[in-house]
């Protein structure tokens, strides 16, 4: 480091786990410059790695602070999160942030805010951690049409998935396995009902396609209602069932976006992202196509994003958005299908699920375990009767591409098709 050059300020929001492996990493690294000369948490009670008076108990005093550079925002609390963010976007200060859940919800006006104030933010640790998504997407990809961007955007399913498919286990236990070895939180919801890789699709979207999309206006399906059945169902078919979140390019020009579980095969490069790994998956017109792999959570994989995003930004750069010009409409849910495959062990809840998705009775097939059915769902489906699908433990996934409904010739039903 020059000598006569001031270290940067920061300001730390939050000292949990992203806040305490990004301080570790640059404690390691003192030739860059840089100095956390503020810390906020929230508890005034807790035990901390640092001496009590580093740390503030009222995140608006670092707000507040004129002295401060830059300010990194990694609380754990989506609403506050905003409120900091907005109000350091509305100072026209720099900020970093890894909130995926804040960011999905709020990008277009924090957009905005950095816009009209002159700030800058940057998010790369908010989705796959480590992975350099987000920057690959907004700077490399800028200018090329993207067919797809997809991938296994969450670790804790996917260790899950993992346990299943190497033990034969059952759900259960290998959640529990995953919650005893710090990969799933205690409420494991939004990780296993595949909300949080829908927060990190809806962020992908704005810097693929130049799209900002309504988070709960995208289909997620997580994994709740699987079993070991379901493992080797795939299996048989030497296929691996992953939760894989996808941007797609229609024929149409549009944009949908979609996260299920996914029947995949040796031929994906997701087929060979186990455990608590991510994996992106970019298809683009020119480059072809790329595959990125890489831890999506922990203190240092996570704090090196944040990293990456400080030095950045004192750097200059900004995210360009350059897509969002020429922004296609999105189509989420109508006129769109997959070929779904569903099971529940009691046929008769089955038998009910069938008429929601509108798959004949006669596609119901019944073993040891109890009953599945396979064929042709509209997205239109499984988007109204999300609720009652995770309600009732019923598993769906996805065993091919998304695509528009076919269009059946006069006179020929669906029922038809399936004979
Ligand atoms: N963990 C990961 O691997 C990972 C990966 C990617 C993105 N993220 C995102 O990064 C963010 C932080 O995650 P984390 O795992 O580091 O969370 P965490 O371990 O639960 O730590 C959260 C920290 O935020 C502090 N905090 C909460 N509310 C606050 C408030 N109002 N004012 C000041 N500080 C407050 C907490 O204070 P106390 O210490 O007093 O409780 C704690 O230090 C989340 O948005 C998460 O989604 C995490």
């Amino acid at each position: 480091m020059d000598v006569d050059k001031q270290p940067l300020r920061i300001g730390l929001i939050g000292f949990g786990c992203v806040g305490q492996g990004f301080y570790d990493i640059i404690q390691q690294q003192p030739e860059l410059g840089l100095a956390v000369t503020r810390i906020a948490v929230k508890s005034p009670s807790k035990p901390r790695t640092l001496p009590a008076e580093r740390f503030s108990f009222h995140a608006d005093e670092l707000l507040d602070d004129p002295a401060l550079d830059l300010l990194i925002e990694v609380i754990d609390d989506p609403a506050e999160a905003f409120r900091l963010v907005s109000a350091a976007l509305r100072q026209g200060r720099r900020v970093v942030t890894a909130n995926k859940a804040m960011l999905a919800r709020h990008l277009p006006e924090l957009v905005q805010l950095q816009a009209e104030f002159g700030g800058t933010l940057l998010y790369e640790a908010a989705v796959c951690g480590s992975i350099p998504i987000i920057r690959t997407l907004d700077g490399y990809f800028s200018h090329e049409p993207l067919h797809a961007v997809s991938g296994i955007f969450n670790g804790s399913s996917n260790y899950v998935l993992t346990r299943m498919t190497e033990e034969g286990s059952d759900y259960g236990p290998a959640l529990a396995e995953a919650q005893a070895k710090g990969f799933a939180e205690t409420d494991p919801s939004l990780d296993m009902g595949a909300f949080d890789p829908r927060s990190k699709a809806v962020i992908l979207a704005a810097h693929a396609y130049g799209v900002f999309l309504n988070p709960d206006e995208v289909l997620n399906l997580g994994i709740e209602g699987i079993g070991a059945v379901d493992i080797a169902h795939a299996a048989v078919q030497g296929r691996k069932v992953k939760v894989v979140a996808g941007l797609y390019r229609l024929a149409n020009g549009r944009v949908t976006a979609l996260v299920t579980p996914q029947f995949v095969g040796p031929e994906s490069p997701l087929y060979a992202v186990e455990q608590e790994f991510n994996g992106v998956v970019i298809e683009a017109k020119y480059a072809d196509t790329q595959f990125l792999r890489g831890r999506g959570a922990g203190g240092h994989p996570t704090g090196s994003a944040v990293l990456a995003d400080v030095l950045a930004i004192q750097r200059g750069f900004r995210y360009g958005y350059a897509k969002q010009a020429a922004a296609p409409e999105a189509q989420l849910t109508a006129d769109l299908e997959v070929d779904a495959y569903v099971r529940h062990a009691d046929a008769g809840v089955l038998r009910e699920a069938l008429t929601w998705l509108e798959l004949p009775a006669k596609a119901l097939q019944t073993d040891a375990h109890g009953a599945f059915a396979t064929g042709p769902v509209a997205v239109q489906q499984l988007w109204a009767w999300r609720k009652e699908l995770r309600t009732a433990g019923i598993f769906v996934a996805r065993v091919g591409e998304v695509r528009p409904v076919a269009v059946l010739a006069p006179g020929v039903t669906k029922a038809a098709v399936l004979a």
